[in-house]
């Protein structure tokens, strides 16, 4: 039977480790499609057009090592304003979710363009604020020395670029949950999500 679970928010809200909890408190496969357009901004930063590109995505793309860097998420957010690639990525999100056994797909349009007949939505944010602190801990972590300034930046330039787009921009469907994690940690994320799929079971 097929059961689609829509999370869409902005970065580093909490979607990702949010997505792979209910995927297997549920046992529903999970697929993160900014995954697709980071390994189509990789594939143009090598020079090939985006478009090419996103219509001859291969497993092999999506398993890069580099798909999680800074580089890929700008050149992701570069090519996720282009009608014909979001377009050349539908199909394959639609197929993915009304797969049989159930799908999560953690996105900024899954609950909006994609899955607009999804049986549960979540929309997943917090503040700019505390998403740069978290991601900047993260980056501090792997290395990186970035400031939380700089850190910050990126995620009001990055929220801006998806919020504004003409195609597909970031916003809540109608009918989604709010979840604010602003305040939350992992655990009581998560268990506000559960709780909120569960309501529509
Ligand atoms: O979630 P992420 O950071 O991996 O996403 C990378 C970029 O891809 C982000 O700037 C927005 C874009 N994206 C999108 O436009 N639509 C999606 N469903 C998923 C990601």
């Amino acid at each position: 039977m097929a059961f689609t679970i829509a999370i869409d928010g902005p970065a580093a809200a909490g979607k990702g480790t949010i997505s792979r909890a209910v995927a297997a408190h549920f046992g529903f496969a999970h697929l993160d499609t900014g995954l697709l357009y980071r390994a189509v901004g990789c594939r143009m930063l090598e020079g090939v057009a985006p478009l090419e590109a996103a219509q001859s995505l291969t497993k092999a793309d999506l398993e890069r090592g580099d798909l999680r860097g800074a580089a890929a998420a700008e050149a992701a957010s570069k090519v996720a304003t282009i009608p014909d690639v979001r377009e050349a990525l539908l199909d394959f999100q639609r197929a993915f979710a009304r797969r049989d056994g159930g799908a999560v797909l953690d996105g900024r349009d899954i609950g909006t363009v994609i899955c607009p007949e999804a049986e549960a939505k979540l929309f997943v944010t917090a503040s700019a604020e505390v998403r740069a602190r978290r991601r900047h801990a993260e980056l501090q972590a792997a290395g990186s020395a970035s400031s939380l300034a700089e850190v910050l930046a990126d995620v009001r330039e990055r929220d801006a670029r998806d919020s504004e787009r003409s195609t597909a921009p970031l916003r809540p469907a109608d009918d989604a949950v709010l979840i604010d994690t602003s305040q939350l940690d992992i655990e009581e994320a998560v268990a506000a999500a559960i709780a909120a799929i569960e309501a529509r079971r």
